[in-house]
């Protein structure tokens, strides 16, 4: 009995102890960078802090917020963002972040890296701004330029509310990642910046991107080899080069990529709008590939597969092109033609156009159709399509 006491007596010391690193190990620890010696001028250089603030809420455990807050600017240099970690972070972005002028950088093709890691949210609350400063980039397309953010081999990835914008290169690359949802992003960046894709997917699965609005100099969104179970949904494109599957086989290599859903987007003054382009003597595949009720504003082409892009090879193998549907495309087009389906000897496959009314922007205009080797069918489109074979 003395025994049983003792050991009642000795749990209820220990018990509030066990309670209190419970605690500390499942509160909402932050981690604001001001903390960690950042200045917010615009001008100090806070790399330090970004990295010793990160590092704290790296190592945490449990839930963890990263905090860089508003109504500040903050000028970084490389910044590595990097797991494995012990915690779930949260990096809440509402101030802004700003890279340096093209003179003070120290080659380097990432400027925010992050990788490895599981369950990352990064929230901009409508007010945080990523600013690639690339206008110092754009008139040195050869100079070996950064991208904005580049995720690598993170899952289960949200990234929301957030501008990101003048990006040197792509803003926001997206490499072996499996379950990232991207919503209410602003990308913005001028027509006449070269190569600064919005979003670049490669070698990713179950990939979300949707309710964003992307100008930009080059692609909308690129997807290229590897990926697979990429949604694109309430996606505004333009200034752009439209929502590309792409291109594919580049240097003989193989590529795949599969399972694209591309629903209710807009097009607007963009050079294209749906786009499936593969290179000549490469292999592998692009296929079940979808675009579904497009809004099209004096877009230039608005649906263009290119079997043979950049076809400077004696024809070989190519990539195969097959199970591609555009349902729903309206709107109007400026370029020569408003269907372009250009496919080389081996053929694309089991093309479906279905329900579409696209009309030259300017009346009078005539709208043409080119096939070459496209089989599949034609339903209740405008213009009429008699070029394909079955
Ligand atoms: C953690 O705290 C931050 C800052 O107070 C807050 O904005 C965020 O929503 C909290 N996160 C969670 C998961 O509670
Ligand atoms: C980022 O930091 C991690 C850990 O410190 C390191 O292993 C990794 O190589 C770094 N990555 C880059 C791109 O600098
Ligand atoms: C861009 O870089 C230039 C030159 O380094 C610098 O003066 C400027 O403050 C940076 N920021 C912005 C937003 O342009
Ligand atoms: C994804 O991460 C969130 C936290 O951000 C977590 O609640 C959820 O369980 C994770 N889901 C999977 C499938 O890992
Ligand atoms: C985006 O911001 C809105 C409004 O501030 C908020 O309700 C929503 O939860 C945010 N989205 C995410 C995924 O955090
Ligand atoms: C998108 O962000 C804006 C602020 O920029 C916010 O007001 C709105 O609620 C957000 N929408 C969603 C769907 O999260
Ligand atoms: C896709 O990713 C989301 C998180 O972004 C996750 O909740 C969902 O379970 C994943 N689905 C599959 C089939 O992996
Ligand atoms: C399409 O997106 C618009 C906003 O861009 C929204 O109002 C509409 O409900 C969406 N339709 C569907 C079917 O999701
Ligand atoms: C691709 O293959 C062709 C024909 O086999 C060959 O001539 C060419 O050099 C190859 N190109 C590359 C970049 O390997
Ligand atoms: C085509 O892709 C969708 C996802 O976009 C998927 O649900 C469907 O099962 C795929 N169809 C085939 C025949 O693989
Ligand atoms: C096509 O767009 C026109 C003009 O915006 C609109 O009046 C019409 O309802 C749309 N048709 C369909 C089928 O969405």
């Amino acid at each position: 009995m003395q025994r049983f006491i003792t050991c009642v007596l000795i749990l209820s010391f220990i018990s509030p102890c066990i309670c209190i690193r419970l605690k500390y190990v499942t509160e909402n620890n932050t981690y604001n960078v001001m903390q960690y010696g950042a200045i917010g001028d615009g001008k100090s250089d806070d790399t330090q802090a970004f990295s010793k603030a990160w590092t704290s809420a790296c190592n945490a455990g449990g839930m963890s917020t990263l905090v860089i807050p508003s109504e500040k600017s903050f000028l970084v240099t490389k910044v590595n963002f990097s797991g494995p970690c012990d915690s779930t972070i949260l990096i809440q972005i509402e101030g802004k972040i700003v890279a340096p002028g093209k003179e003070e950088w120290t080659f380097e093709s990432r400027w925010i890296t992050i990788e490895h890691l599981n369950g990352l949210k990064i929230d901009g609350n409508g007010l945080g701004e990523v600013d690639g400063n690339g206008s110092t980039w754009w008139d040195c397309p050869k100079c070996a330029r950064p991208v904005v953010f580049h995720f690598h081999s993170c899952n289960n990835l949200t990234v929301s509310n957030l501008t990101i914008s003048n990006s040197p290169k792509a803003h926001v690359s997206v490499n072996k990642c499996n379950g990232a949802t991207f919503s209410n992003i602003s990308i913005d960046s001028p027509a006449h910046s070269p190569n600064t894709d919005g979003f670049d997917i490669s070698a990713s699965t179950n990939i979300s991107i949707q309710d964003s609005n992307i100008k930009s100099g080059d692609d909308c969104i690129a997807i290229n080899g590897g990926s697979y179970f990429v949604n694109v949904n309430r996606v505004v494109c333009g200034p752009g080069h439209g929502i590309s599957v792409g291109s594919l086989g580049k240097n003989n290599a193989t590529e795949q990529v599969s399972d694209i859903y591309v629903r209710n987007c807009t097009f607007t003054g963009s050079t294209n709008g749906a786009r499936i382009k593969t290179v000549l003597g490469g292999s592998g595949y692009a296929k079940n590939i979808t675009y579904e009720q497009i809004i099209l504003e004096n877009v230039k082409n608005p649906i263009i597969i290119n079997q043979e892009y950049n076809n400077y090879l004696e024809e070989t193998s190519s990539v195969s092109v097959s199970y591609v549907t555009f349902r729903g495309f309206n709107g109007t087009y400026v370029g020569k033609v408003a269907i372009n389906l250009d496919c080389s000897s081996s053929g694309c496959l089991d093309i479906l156009l279905d329900q579409n009314n696209i009309l030259p922007a300017e009346k009078g205009g005539a709208a043409s159709v080119i096939c070459r080797n496209a089989h599949g069918t034609a339903r209740d489109t405008i213009p009429q399509v008699y070029c394909l074979s079955e």
